[in-house]
């Protein structure tokens, strides 16, 4: 007979506070950017809400695109490999690019989108994650604008999932799943 297993979620950020957050680091980006035109790269699917919120509290001119990587697939552990499943709609030569990902973590799919934008020769190329986990980077890669840094723990809720659930949680929560 087939058991009932349940995910155990406990909120790590609220959604308010989440909402504070991305209007602090849009008006750095603003703030940083400013009288100039920012064009934002939302890495999908994970970084939708985020690039979603984080584009409207940013008082410039700003152009979205976004790119599809391959990462983790339905396991909580990144396969080391990064492969690219739909690239961007526009050239980004001479453009402002911000790179907008849900969580840095390994800093593997993060270094890779980072070489590939930098050759095409964007005006300048910058970094924003929601969330950051620096105790599991692989890659040295920094980002430029971070919304909140984490312990080491699996995360969903705000764009990121679990085998695909859990990403319109509108809180950031701690996923625990009980063993079988
Ligand atoms: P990295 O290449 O290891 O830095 O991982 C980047 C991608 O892995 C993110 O864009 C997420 O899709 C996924 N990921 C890493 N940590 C978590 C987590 O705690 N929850 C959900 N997805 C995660
Ligand atoms: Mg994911």
């Amino acid at each position: 007979m087939p058991s009932v297993r349940k995910d155990h979620l406990i909120i790590r950020i609220r959604h308010a506070d989440i909402g504070k957050r991305v209007k602090a680091v849009a008006a750095q980006i603003a703030k940083d950017f400013k009288g100039e035109r920012i064009h934002l790269i939302g890495v999908l699917k994970g970084a939708c809400f985020f690039l979603a919120d984080l584009a409207r509290e940013i008082n410039l001119e700003c152009s979205i695109d976004f790119i599809a990587v391959a990462s983790y697939g339905k396991t909580k552990e990144s396969s080391g490999q990064v492969r690219m499943l739909k690239d961007l709609d526009q050239n980004i030569a001479g453009l402002n690019v911000i790179l907008v990902e849900d969580i840095l973590d390994t800093g593997l799919t993060a270094s890779y989108l980072l070489r590939i934008l930098k050759q095409r020769r964007p005006k300048t190329l910058r970094m924003a994650a929601l969330l950051d986990k620096p105790s599991r980077r692989l890659k040295p890669v920094k980002g430029d604008y971070i919304g909140f840094t984490i312990p080491n723990e699996f995360v969903v809720g705000y764009g990121l999932d679990y085998a695909e659930r859990y990403r319109n949680l509108k809180d950031v929560c701690v996923l625990e799943i009980p063993a079988p």
